[in-house]
């Protein structure tokens, strides 16, 4: 294997897919390749930007009578994925979906773990958290996913400060500029390039 094989799971926005697109266009990412990108909502802007891209796009919904999970993974195994990024998905995943991809699962969180994050914490609500409680500092974290939410293994963070004036809206776009946007194509890389090494050892 000379490069893995990345799909991405959204929710939302997308500007953390964005992130990936670049730095593969950039040649940040260079050991993976996004080849999927899977939002469980339908009308995600993530989507637009996967398109906009030519990169593939599914929707999976709860709707269609097949578990989320059970479609997630049908996808994965058609298109041979080796490293699932979440960027932004808003769904907490089964102990038996993160059991089958140990250390092939990353995601972004928007703090510094193991400050405001687990069950509940998501998105803006860890920027409220964060002002609520007077930190001064924060940032974000990438790190493995298992079957305790943003309990695995750190991969890498970034802190960033926490203005006096700040609005939860202002420390969430400082959060993202300064730390998601960077580690989080930072770490895509580090982890396709172990996959790659030693997927040359077999
Ligand atoms: C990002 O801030 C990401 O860290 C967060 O949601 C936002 C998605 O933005 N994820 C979580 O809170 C997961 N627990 P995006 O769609 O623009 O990338």
């Amino acid at each position: 294997m000379t490069t893995a094989k990345i799909a991405v799971l959204v929710s939302g926005g997308g500007t953390n897919l964005q992130a990936l697109i670049d730095a593969q266009n950039s040649g940040i990412i260079k050991s993976g390749r996004i080849a999927l990108v899977i939002s469980n909502k339908s009308d995600a802007y993530a989507l637009e930007r996967a398109r906009t891209n030519n990169i593939d796009t599914a929707i999976v919904r709860r709707a269609e009578g097949v578990d989320i999970e059970d479609q997630i993974i049908k996808l994965l195994d058609e298109y041979e994925i080796d490293l699932i990024v979440l960027a932004g998905f808003m769904c907490i995943l089964s102990e038996k979906f993160t059991s089958r991809y140990p250390e092939r699962i990353i995601n972004v969180h928007p703090s510094l773990i193991p400050s405001f994050c687990g069950k509940g914490f998501y998105g803006l609500k860890v920027h409220e958290a964060a002002l609520e409680y007077g930190v001064k500092v924060t940032g974000a974290t990438v790190h493995f996913v298992n079957e305790v939410p943003d309990g695995g293994r750190i991969i890498m963070q970034k802190a960033v400060a926490v203005g006096a004036h700040d609005t939860p809206e202002m420390l969430q776009r400082r959060v993202m500029r300064q730390a998601e946007w960077k580690i989080l194509p930072e770490a895509t890389e580090k982890v396709c390039r172990e996959i790659v090494k030693n997927s040359k050892k077999r």
